[in-house]
């Protein structure tokens, strides 16, 4: 599979098998995070992997009820380690820098046959308490993994020339 196949097949799985995901292509996965960009290279990442079923189950409830996280074999959550910082635009980097290495992740896990989806809706108190994540971090999304039990069709996106202007703002 090459990325433009990647990209285009990729969906957000909401229902996995029971199958357990093997070491290796988890490992990929990781990869992929780790060789994403960010900003000054600073790699302000850290990934929590959560495999066992009595963690990922207690993140059902911290991810506002989200019964799929129990169900993919692994969950991940992405955090920044100096969420405070930003760049001279303004913008924190941390959420850009995760977001980066959370797309490369989804694509990676495309190309090896498995699901993802991001978990952006959660409580990040309850999360944190339930994963021992200290202090001064933040967990910025989840992400789930596993093999997928559905094939949703794509779904909608605005045309190129709703979301592109040229030269100027139009
Ligand atoms: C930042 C972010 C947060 C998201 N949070 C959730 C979530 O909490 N739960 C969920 O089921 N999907 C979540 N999604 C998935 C989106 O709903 C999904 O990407 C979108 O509907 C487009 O569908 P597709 O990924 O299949 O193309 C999130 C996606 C992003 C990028």
């Amino acid at each position: 599979m090459n990325i433009e196949e990647a990209i285009r097949t990729r969906r957000s799985i909401r229902a996995y098998e029971d199958k357990p995901l093997e070491d290796e292509k988890l490992q990929a996965v990781l990869e992929a995070a780790r060789l994403a960009p960010s900003a000054k290279n600073d790699q302000d990442c850290k990934f929590l992997v959560v495999r066992d079923a009595a963690t990922r189950a207690k993140l059902v409830d911290a991810c506002k009820g989200q019964r799929f996280v129990a169900q993919a074999s692994a969950v991940i959550a992405g955090c920044s380690l100096e969420p405070e910082r930003t760049m001279s635009s303004g913008l924190r980097s941390g959420p850009i820098d995760l977001a980066i290495a959370i797309d490369h992740m989804t694509l990676r896990a495309r190309e090896l046959g498995l699901g993802t989806c991001w978990i952006g809706a959660f409580d990040q108190d309850q999360a944190k308490k339930i994963l021992g994540i200290p202090e001064g971090v933040q967990i910025v999304q989840f992400m789930v993994l596993g093999y997928p039990s559905e094939d949703p069709k794509p779904r909608h996106r605005k045309p190129l020339d709703e979301i592109v202007c040229y030269e100027q703002w139009s």
